[in-house]
């Protein structure tokens, strides 16, 4: 029997979970809300919230497994990539505590993570699979040959899915972290009300900088047009008598341009990997409309699509603890040497 301790800390989210032989026991994630005035992740902010919220976060996650220190067959815990103030919390906890129980310590890639979250619930995607990675910091395609084995077969050459999502919101006077507030307004929307480019990127790299400037446009021009001219430039009333009065439509505009940018690219990836088992991941995986459109585009290309349970998309422990459990079969282990990178290889 394998009992893994996993913890994640590479942003502004403290989370533990206990996993036994590939189960989730037990996954506690308790956010910061102190970043919302600032509008995004303050880093040293971040820091000190982990650094308060780790221990009662571990607590917890060990009490509703119902599980004890002694139980725990090794510490998992994220290594990189994410803000270094941040993951050094979660690593120093993990190193301590493995120290202290004599149990072996597993360092684990935070990307890699969000897409074996998929191998979490049934039904699970065979091997080799794609995954469409979509999170605040990142963009990929992955294949994913095996737990051990992934290769990046495209991501973004600028912003990433996230950041569209959370940058377009701000621009909107949307509170940070946007998506999720474009998401809720999106349902009731119309998505081809208002137009916005779809970039020209060969391959399968994604671009997403274009959409916010065009979107930065149409606002500053009360949507008279997304092309930038001093004449339509809108005065602050009108710009924002715009924006109430056509938030819905707005947000799913944006969130569809977003969506179609994605899912031509997950298509196109499909198409020239043969590959049919396709997956989403990471926190813009939450997105109502991703889910929905990657379940019609499934049908439609008779994929065979998997989307991980919301907690498991957004960051969480429990994507840390079923990595851990892989390579805990697999006997992949670290040292206590191992440091904290807030820049990753794959
Ligand atoms: O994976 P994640 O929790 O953290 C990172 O590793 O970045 O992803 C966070 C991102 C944020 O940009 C957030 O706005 C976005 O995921 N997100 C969403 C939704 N829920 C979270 N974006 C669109 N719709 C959602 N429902
Ligand atoms: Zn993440």
């Amino acid at each position: 029997m394998a009992t893994i301790l996993a913890i994640e800390s590479s942003c502004d989210e403290t989370s533990a979970a206990v996993c036994r032989d590939g189960e989730i026991l037990s996954n506690i994630i308790a956010g910061q809300k102190v970043h919302e005035q600032y509008g995004g992740v303050v880093p040293e902010l971040a820091s000190r919230a982990h650094m308060q919220n780790i221990v009662p976060v571990v607590d917890t996650a060990l009490q509703n497994a119902k599980c004890r220190l002694d139980d725990i067959n090794a510490v998992a815990f994220t290594q990189s990539p994410g803000l270094i103030g941040s993951l050094l919390v979660g690593t120093q906890f993990a190193k301590s505590l493995a120290l202290a129980l004599h149990k072996p310590l597993i360092a684990v890639h935070h990307m890699q993570a969000h897409v074996l979250a998929n191998l979490i619930d049934d039904p699970k995607p065979s091997f080799p699979f794609l995954c469409l990675t979509v999170s605040g910091g990142h963009t990929q395609i992955v294949l994913c040959e095996s737990p051990a084995i992934m290769k990046v077969i495209g991501e973004t050459i600028d912003d990433a899915a996230g950041e569209a999502f959370d940058k377009s919101a701000k621009l909107l006077g949307l509170p940070y972290p946007g998506g999720p507030l474009i998401d809720k307004y999106a349902k009731e929307g119309n998505p081809t009300r208002f137009q916005f480019p779809e970039p020209q990127i060969p391959g399968l790299n994604f671009s997403f900088s274009g959409v916010k400037t065009s979107i930065l446009y149409f606002l500053q021009n009360a949507g008279k047009s997304n092309i930038y001219k001093e004449e339509f430039m809108a005065t602050a009333d009108e710009k924002n008598k715009f924006i109430t009065e056509n938030l819905n439509d707005i947000c799913a505009s944006i969130q569809h341009r977003i969506i179609t940018i994605l899912l031509n690219k997950l298509r196109k990836a499909a198409l020239e990997t043969g590959i049919k088992d396709i997956c989403i991941a990471g926190g813009v995986s939450a997105n109502s409309g991703l889910r929905q459109a990657l379940k019609e585009t499934g049908e439609k290309y008779h994929w065979n699509t998997f989307i991980p349970a919301f907690q498991y998309c957004t960051d969480n422990a429990g994507m840390i603890a079923i990595t851990g459990y892989y390579k805990y079969l697999a006997g992949e282990f670290d040292s206590l040497s191992v440091s904290a990178s807030a820049r990753a290889e794959w």
